[in-house]
Parts: structure tokens; sequence; C-alpha cells
């Protein structure tokens, strides 16, 4: 295997379930142990302020009871670092945050948020967590990432997936623009949101793209085919892109 590409599996909406009735059924963890079961390299969790999702209690029982890195996504809030540096995760992603938004909209502003970003991100690195920055694919955006000592950024293939025909192409070839960027100037390059069977073909093809991470859809699917199967079935998708494009 030359570059072969890892899949985390964000469980946060097995936890929309739960939380829709209360109680503690279905279980994100046990979501989780499944999806490694069936492949998955990691598990991805997005604890909310209004914690609409998963809860404080998850990320705890994620991070003892998974044996593969977790990685948290979190917005740049004072409350979400303390919690960070108690829970010590494999990863943090740091996403914007709208308490309005149904999902996370659009990519952080590393540019714009510099300043906060500066002084947030090196307690995270000097606990050896590694820090991942969610952002559209700009090269300026990935330059400002790499100056802020971020060691990974993740590109937002959300406008990719929503667009059709030319317009996807043309959102295609940005993120190949940025991947591209991101292992020129030393990044270690993710993507996710919104993926889908559909789309992730073109996306696992690119070579400096090493991990994708996919929630909603897979959860969704779990619906009809079960977690470990959709699972096997997204990292059987990539693995096909992969080869393909001569990089397994
Ligand atoms: N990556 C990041 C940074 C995200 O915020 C999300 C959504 O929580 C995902 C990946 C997964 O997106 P989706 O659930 O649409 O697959």
């Amino acid at each position: 295997m030359v570059n072969p590409m890892r899949l985390g599996v964000n469980i946060d909406h097995v936890a929309t379930v739960r939380n829709a009735r209360g109680g503690t059924k279905p279980d994100p963890v046990r979501a989780a142990h499944l999806a490694i079961q069936a492949g998955a390299d990691g598990i991805t969790a997005h604890l909310r302020e209004d914690r609409r999702h998963v809860r404080d209690d998850d990320i705890t029982r994620l991070r003892a009871q998974i044996d593969k890195p977790l990685n948290f996504e979190m917005a740049a809030t004072d409350e979400m670092q303390k919690i960070a540096l108690k829970v010590k995760p494999h990863a943090v992603c740091i996403v914007p945050e709208k308490r309005k938004e149904r999902t996370t909209e659009g990519g952080l502003d590393a540019i714009g948020g510099y300043e906060h970003l500066s002084i947030f991100i090196p307690p995270l690195l000097d606990a050896g967590i590694r820090v991942s920055l969610f952002i559209e694919a700009s090269p300026s955006q990935l330059d400002a990432a790499k100056s802020l000592g971020a060691q990974t950024v993740e590109l937002h293939t959300g406008q990719y997936c929503d667009e059709i025909g030319d317009a996807r192409t043309v959102e295609l070839s940005r993120i190949l623009v940025a991947a591209g960027h991101a292992a020129d100037i030393g990044l270690e390059c993710h993507a996710g949101h919104g993926l889908t069977f559909d789309t992730v073909g073109p996306i696992a093809a690119i070579e400096s793209i090493v991990e994708l991470n996919i929630g909603h859809f897979l959860i969704g699917e779990a619906i009809y085919l079960g977690i470990e199967n959709a699972v096997r079935r997204m990292r059987m998708l990539m693995d096909e892109a992969r080869l393909e494009n001569g990089n397994l």
C-alpha cells in the first residue's frame, strides 16, 4: 500500500436519535465499536455548545472505551478547550459553530480569527493533542492554518456535495488544488462534510488527502444496511477510488 486513506466515522447522529426520546439508546459508543469492527480507523464526535447530539459523558466514554483515535470536533471556546485538555483526545478539529445552524456551515475563518486562534491553539499542542482546522479549500486559509501551528487541515466538502454537474467539477478542482497546496506546505490534509456513497470517490482519489470524516449519511444508511455494512461499503468505495488512481 503506497498511500492508504483513513476513514473517521462521525457518530453524532446516533446520539441525535437517542436524544429524540431521552434515555440511553441507541448508544453512540456501541455504534463506534461496530464502526471500528467494520473498518473505521477512528471515531469523530462534535460536542456542540448546546449538546444537541453527543454529550460530555459520551466523549468521556468514547475516550475510555475505543481503541482507535478520537477526533474531537469543537468550537474555539474556553469551555471546549478545558474539556479537550481534560479528555486529551488524539486530535481536535476546530470548527466554526453558530447556535442556530443545523450543521457546520462553511469553514473556520483562520485569517479573520487569527489573533484568537494564535492564543487558543498552543495549549492544545503543548498537551500533545494534534490540532486540525476545518477550513474552506482556499490556499490563503491553509497558509494561515500552517502559520498558526496546526498540523492538519480538514477541507470542507459540503459545497462539492451540494452542487451538481459543472459546478461540482469546479468545487472538486478547488479541493484538488487546496489539497496539493496543503502537501506543499507540510500540512496533513483531511476532508469531510456531506459525503455519500455517490460523492466519496473523486475525493478519495485525491492522493494528498489522507483521511475522510463521514457521519450523517453513514448513520442514515445504517437504518437500512446496519452500521457495519454501511461502513464497509464506504471503505470499499474509498479503496476502489484510491486503487483506480494508483494510490493503494
Ligand atoms: N467534518 C467536520 C469538521 C464536521 O463538522 C462534520 C459534521 O459534524 C463532518 C466532518 C461530517 O459531516 P457529515 O455528518 O455531513 O458526514
